[in-house]
């Protein structure tokens, strides 16, 4: 991964805050959100899909049977075009009571409720010992401190969540399965990196994406698999 000419860290803080008042300022009841064709349904204080999972969604492989989980599951997007990939079976978690909403309503809109399960999970913390075929995951991409909920979804203080996914996704894999994992040049892509390494996933790009044509900020799709032992 290359950083191009990267915005600065304040430009970058200017526009997350912006789309973090925008998400608390959602009506009660909710609003509709376009993404890749399909319309999804946002609840106050969720993260909003956007262009920063789609080069995830546009190369996620999911074959017929596989059972998906989906770290950070926000609005349930990445799941639910899962399930319309041919899952059997999907868990979708979340810490934030808006995104678990969101996604649960996603999840019966658009007809999967009997495949796809959203819980409430800090990470694997609710998962016990299932192991899955294909994990995906659109993490907060900063390290930066993050003081709610909604900022959680952008911001992830000292890097902890992302520290903490590498060290116990492996547990939750199975043995050949494939992590599907979004980041951004604007992140901390070389922590990133170090910390697949360290659990022993070998790193592929598998693309890229932007969130204007104009824009420098670039958003990737990973596949981390188990590196073959030596
Ligand atoms: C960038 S948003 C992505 C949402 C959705 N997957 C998407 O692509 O549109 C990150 C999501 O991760 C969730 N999150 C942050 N920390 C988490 C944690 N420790 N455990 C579970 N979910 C977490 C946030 O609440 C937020 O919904």
């Amino acid at each position: 991964m290359k950083p191009g000419s990267l915005p600065s860290p304040a430009q970058v803080d200017h526009w997350q805050r912006g789309r973090q008042l925008a998400f608390k300022a959602v009506p009660a009841g909710g609003r509709a959100v376009e993404y890749l064709g399909k319309r999804f349904h946002v609840y106050p204080e969720t993260f909003w899909p956007f262009a920063d999972s789609q080069p995830l969604v546009r190369s996620l492989r999911v074959d017929d049977g596989d059972s998906v989980l989906d770290v950070g599951t926000g609005s349930g997007v990445i799941a639910i075009h899962a399930c319309y990939l041919g899952a059997a079976r999907v868990l979708a978690l979340d810490v934030n009571p808006a995104a678990l909403r969101s996604a649960r309503r996603n999840a019966a809109e658009h007809g999967f409720s009997a495949v796809m399960e959203v819980r409430d999970s800090d990470l694997f913390e609710q998962v016990g010992d299932e192991q899955f075929d294909v994990i995906t995951a659109n993490l907060p991409f900063r390290d930066k401190a993050a003081p709610d909920v909604v900022a959680r979804s952008q911001w992830d203080t000292g890097f902890r969540t992302n520290t903490r996914f590498f060290q116990q996704v492996t547990r939750y894999l199975k043995p050949g399965g494939r992590i599907y994992f979004a980041h951004a040049n604007f992140g901390a892509p070389d922590a990133v990196l170090r910390l697949a390494a360290e659990a022993g996933l070998r790193c592929e790009l598998l693309a890229t994406g932007v969130r204007t044509p104009q824009a420098a900020d670039q958003f990737y799709a990973l596949l981390l698999q188990r590196a073959p032992a030596k």
